[in-house]
């Protein structure tokens, strides 16, 4: 399968496949007031001014967010691949009796031809999930109307957090063609579902397809979206954190407001927001260089092996650790307890691995149960 096809799969069929095509569709009030304090914040307008503006919601999913910034009165064009989500944002649309909102299937790794124009282009929590992030930018800058002063608003996932260093490892461990079997072997390890971790918000079902499965998983920071930004002709119009220890944090969004100040040629200068940060690279503290090493070691032993299941299972232990240590703010807490899974994986006894033939007996004989995490 073709990695666009992939996302097509991932974000159309299974992702939200449970949210909008239930009976009550209506938006959690409180998920409507975050959203509209968000959009003010990194437009950098009031309420009131998102009024008969021009905007493009970009990479919209099932389409919440253009609903959101319809609702403020804005006039929307709502653009996502997958022709699934573009069928469940019409669905949100009626349910809203909106008549200023309108979704479009396109793909944004290639140039937008809209008659429209836009004053506002939000792109949130997407990009990172396509082949080229920066040439996605190009594209979104493109459509802003000519007069200048369009302003762009991107929140994307941060690097050199602790959920992006276990994504590195399992994204280095997992194929494409293990999906199935994970998706069914994540029973077998969480089988009382996610609650538990008592954080629904970064833990959950579909996150472990998010950060391990998805074709790419383009993490980045501050300075790489300013620099691609900057050639772009835009620059920041919101604060930008003075971000210390990240690692010490198990999560944490890079959100930014930007406004296009002049015309510049974007086949010009060198963008770097076309790859993921490194997790291995950085210059981080000992316990860190620690987990590295250790993990460096793990990912060849593993590959030796060469096992789907065990491959499978050694990455659901990782997001256990993710999942249970999320609260912590300790970092060397959180990199001990990941070092002896490591190292019991290394020395053949981890519970992952042991539990691996259970796991397998389990899935042979498995009921099919579609409702489990509805
Ligand atoms: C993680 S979801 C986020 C959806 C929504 N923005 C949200 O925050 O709920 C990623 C979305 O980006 C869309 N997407 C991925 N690649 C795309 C592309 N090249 N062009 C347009 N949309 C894309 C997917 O179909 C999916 O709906």
């Amino acid at each position: 399968m073709k990695d666009i096809e992939f996302t097509v799969m991932l974000y159309g069929k299974d992702q939200f496949k449970y949210s909008v095509t239930r009976n009550n569709i209506e938006l959690p009030a409180k998920f409507i007031k975050y959203h509209k304090t968000n959009f003010q914040k990194y437009f950098k307008i009031k309420e009131s001014d998102f009024k008969g503006k021009e905007i493009l919601e970009t990479g919209c999913g099932q389409g919440k967010h253009a609903v959101v910034l319809s609702l403020m009165g804005a006039n929307v064009t709502a653009v996502d691949l997958s022709i699934d989500n573009v069928q469940r944002g019409e669905k949100l649309k009626k349910f809203y009796n909106l008549s200023n909102l309108s979704f479009i299937q396109h793909d944004l790794m290639k140039p937008l031809d809209c008659k429209n124009k836009f004053d506002l282009i939000s792109s949130h929590n997407w990009i990172q999930h396509t082949e080229n992030p920066s040439t996605v930018l190009k594209n979104l800058v493109s459509n802003f109307k000519k007069k200048g002063g369009g302003r762009l608003y991107i929140s994307t996932y941060h690097a050199n957090t602790f959920r992006f260093f276990i994504t590195q490892i399992a994204r280095i461990m997992l194929k494409s063609e293990y999906y199935e079997l994970m998706y069914n072997l994540v029973k077998f390890h969480f089988p009382t579902g996610f609650k538990e971790f008592k954080n629904p918000e970064d833990i959950y079902f579909e996150n472990i397809f998010d950060d391990f499965f998805v074709p790419y998983c383009h993490t980045t920071t501050y300075d790489i979206v300013i620099n691609d930004a900057k050639k772009l002709g835009l620059v920041p119009i919101t604060e930008i954190p003075d971000l210390k220890q990240l690692y010490s944090l198990d999560n944490i969004f890079l959100r930014i407001g930007l406004e296009k100040k002049e015309y510049k040629d974007s086949t010009k200068g060198r963008f770097k927001f076309t790859k993921p940060v490194d997790e291995f690279a950085a210059n981080l503290p000992s316990f860190i260089n620690e987990s590295i090493k250790l993990s460096k070691k793990t990912i060849k032993h593993l590959n030796k092996l060469d096992n789907a299941y065990i491959n499978c299972s050694f990455c659901l232990g990782l997001y256990r650790i993710r999942a249970q240590t999320c609260m912590m703010d300790n970092p060397k807490e959180k990199h001990q307890i990941l070092q002896q899974y490591l190292e019991m994986t290394l020395s053949n006894s981890t519970k992952s691995i042991s539990a691996y033939y259970d796991i397998q007996q389990n899935y042979m004989n498995r009921e099919e149960s579609n409702s489990f995490y509805e």
